[in-house]
């Protein structure tokens, strides 16, 4: 099938490249010709295991190609994804503005049949705006040519969205329009073969899926974080908890990890958006706004701490911070938790050296004229001449360091850690002082 998405970002890329690898011809179109010169030349603005590999594999075979030239890239597709940034309003609002626009030039260089799919996350209405957006460029031209607006949300994860879009656990299609259904059907159906994942419904409702999805995870996240803080509070192990409430399978063990809080590109903006779209229609989301108070709250606490350890004097302190992605296998920053702290360890006058496997670029671009920032190229390095250890994402290598040498580094045996990555009496009886999230604190055995 010929298909054509607008956006290069996240989800463009990876649907592009996916949709190639089983055959298809993808033409993906962007406004930034930088970025797509870079394409062209192989090189893949974020990172994400597998994806290089097989847009190089589909731009090499032809059947993934990069442009600006918008009128040629709608003449290619009898599918038009639309997968541009829907990014906060200053109320928190969705911003359509890039979605529309593409919507308006999708319908000035249509010439037959054409059905558009609105991939970016977008408030429930959204595909009657872009079906207004077209009729009325379409009316404009004085042509009348024959269209379809489909909601097909995206659920990737950051860090397995190859693996995600290769094996879905669903693919969501909301559309009333029998000949777009039978088309999305077919370019879904080379990854649909040995279960049916495909679940159709309305426009709205499925609009609606991918905003009820993240608001639940993000909701699950900030009702573990807000335990952990009673935890903390009444002498409990959150941990323990999180096992002992997991084992009901109506709760079950997925994403109840307490930590740092919740960060990425999705989370943060898709529960304050959805709870901006319930405002509009007169309903006051008062479990949406909770969440998000917890999750603001809870990415100040390892700070919280810090300033408790130090008695609020950390001018001239430096902190070795590992991890700053926000969260594995990713070198996304967006909201990442590592950010807020950094800024308010700055704010008090504290240095900090940071090391992340796969961040560590984007930390530069970022905060390029931070003079209270080194950039580590290890893990080790980071730790020369610090007062005392900070972990913020949880990369499998931090999982088991060489603690001794940690411990003959820093300054002193202190580690923060807003994962809850080791055990606390382990720690303890190692001689650290271990301060993490919702467990007891255990002071360390004396050597
Ligand atoms: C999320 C959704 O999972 C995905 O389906 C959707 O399409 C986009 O948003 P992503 O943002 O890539 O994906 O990350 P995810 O793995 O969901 O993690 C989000 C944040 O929650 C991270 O900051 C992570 O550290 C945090 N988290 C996750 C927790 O704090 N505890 C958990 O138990 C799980």
């Amino acid at each position: 099938m010929r298909v054509t998405i607008f956006g290069t970002g996240y989800v463009g890329l990876v649907t592009g490249a996916c949709l190639a690898e089983v055959g298809n011809d993808v033409i993906c179109v962007d406004v930034d010709a930088d970025k797509i010169e870079r394409l062209n030349h192989g090189e893949i603005p974020i990172y994400e295991p597998g994806l290089e590999m097989i847009v190089t594999r589909n731009h090499q075979a032809g059947r993934l190609q990069f442009t600006t030239d918008a009128a040629s890239a709608v003449d290619h597709g009898e599918v038009q994804f639309i997968a541009v940034g829907t990014p906060p309003d200053e109320d928190g609002s969705a911003d359509l503005q890039y979605v529309l626009a593409v919507a308006d030039t999708i319908a000035t260089h249509m010439n037959d049949y054409t059905v558009v799919v609105d991939k970016s996350t977008v408030p429930v209405g959204t595909a009657d705006r872009v079906s207004q957006a077209v009729a009325q460029r379409l009316t404009a031209r004085g042509v009348d040519i024959p269209f379809a607006v489909v909601s097909n949300p995206e659920f990737l994860k950051e860090g397995a969205a190859v693996e995600d879009f290769m094996k879905p656990e669903r693919v969501v299609i909301g559309s009333d329009d029998e000949q777009a259904l039978e088309v999305l059907r077919a370019l879904y159906s080379p990854f649909n073969r040995n279960h049916d994942r495909l679940i159709t419904m309305d426009v709205r409702s499925a609009e609606l899926t991918k905003y009820a999805a993240n608001a639940m995870l993000a909701t699950k996240i900030s009702f573990m974080n807000e335990l952990a803080n009673i935890a903390d509070r009444v002498g409990a192990d959150i941990e323990r908890v999180r096992v002992g409430i997991g084992s009901d399978p109506r709760i079950g063990y997925h994403f109840i990890y307490p930590g740092a809080g919740y960060g990425g590109s999705c989370f943060p903006k898709d529960v304050q958006a959805l709870g901006r779209t319930a405002q509009q229609v007169g309903y006051e989301p008062a479990l949406l706004n909770a969440v998000e108070t917890v999750n603001d709250r809870q990415k100040g606490y390892v700070f919280e701490q810090i300033q408790s350890h130090y008695n609020g004097n950390l001018k001239g302190c430096c902190f070795a911070l590992w991890g700053l992605a926000f969260k594995p296998n990713t070198d996304d920053m967006r909201e990442a938790a590592s950010r807020r702290l950094m800024e308010a360890l700055w704010a008090e006058g504290a240095q900090v050296q940071a090391f992340d496997p796969k961040a560590l670029e984007e930390t530069q671009r970022i905060y390029k004229d931070q003079s209270q920032l080194t950039l580590c190229e290890t893990a080790e390095a980071a730790l020369e001449g610090a007062d005392a250890l900070v972990i913020m994402t949880e990369w499998n290598v931090f999982r088991s360091p060489d603690f001794g040498h940690i411990q003959d580094t820093l300054a002193a045996p202190v580690i923060f850690d807003g994962r809850n990555l080791y055990d606390p009496v382990d720690m303890a009886e190692m001689g650290f002082r271990y301060y993490c999230i919702g467990r007891p604190s255990i002071d360390p055995v004396k050597r």
